[in-house]
């Protein structure tokens, strides 16, 4: 097993009552399991309490999280810099606000690079042209030599996905990928994001508000209300016989569900 969650609570602030609660899951190498519920019900938090990434004072305050074998509550602070880009990394809503404007992209991707590894400028520059290009992106050359705000969103949203990917992490956290972009680009780069991770052999965890995504997606579903887990199991099960009303009520608002259908 590579992730092993086990009753994770995560809480902000001293006093308070934790935010998450009873957070409970295992994923396999190559499983892709997502994250659905409504605003505010916990999906971030889960996935940076993973990453140890946690905002505002949040503590992970209960349960354990087991990674490759390792429990990470007890990883110091090299151990975490070693982990986070290379065996874990975090694909974010808009990869572009992660990026420096005032520096282009090819730099800031080459400097990743030689950060998590002992290539010299060159060889980290053929690795940034190769995942681009991994990434369909064409004319790799030129998107290293561009301003993020010079991309599109779906082309910046690229970028970050193939800078994820550098290392073959063994797991992806993605926080809604695609929320950002049009119905087409969406498309394009949920069909990526399965072709790399089939590829790669990569777990994910995938956090979307969109359930059309999470079934076509993934092979775990995880359906959270108010911090906790209201109902997970195989995705195709949960979609096609949903035990709880949450779920229910969810899947209804997405009138053509099925999972050829994922936008
Ligand atoms: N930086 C923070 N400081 C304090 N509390 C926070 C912080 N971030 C999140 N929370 C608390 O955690 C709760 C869950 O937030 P979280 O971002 O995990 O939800 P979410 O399911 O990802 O929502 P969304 O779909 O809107 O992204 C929030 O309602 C808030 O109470
Ligand atoms: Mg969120």
């Amino acid at each position: 097993m590579l992730l092993d969650v086990k009753n994770l609570a995560v809480t902000y602030a001293k006093s308070a009552a934790p935010t998450i609660q009873g957070v409970s899951f295992e994923l396999d190498a190559g499983e892709i399991l997502a994250i659905v519920g409504e605003s505010g019900s916990g999906k971030t938090t889960v996935i940076r309490a993973v990453l140890n990434l946690l905002p505002g004072g949040g503590k992970v305050s209960a349960g354990t999280i087991i990674f490759d074998g390792k429990n990470l509550a007890e990883l110091d602070n090299a151990g975490w810099r070693n982990l986070r880009g290379k065996d874990i990394s975090m694909i974010f809503q808009d990869s572009g606000a992660m990026l420096n404007p005032v520096h282009t992209i090819g730099r800031q991707f080459v400097e990743y690079i030689q950060v998590h590894s002992e290539l010299d400028k060159a060889a980290a520059y053929a690795m940034a042209v190769e995942k681009l290009t991994l990434m369909n992106l064409p004319n790799p050359e030129n998107i290293l030599s561009s301003y993020t705000f010079e991309l599109s969103g779906g082309m910046r949203q690229r970028v970050g996905i193939a800078m994820a990917i550098t290392f073959q992490p063994k797991l992806l956290l993605a926080d809604e990928p695609t929320s950002a972009l049009d119905v087409t680009t969406q498309a394009q780069i949920v069909g990526e994001l399965m072709f790399i991770t089939r590829g790669t052999g990569a777990a994910m965890i995938i956090v979307t508000h969109n359930l059309g995504v999470a079934s076509y997606l993934s092979d775990k579903l995880i359906v959270m209300s108010q911090g906790r887990i209201v109902e997970a199991g195989a995705t195709q099960e949960v979609v096609e016989n949903p035990q709880h009303a949450y779920t229910k009520s969810l899947l209804a608002s997405v009138p053509e569900m099925g999972r050829a259908r994922y936008v």
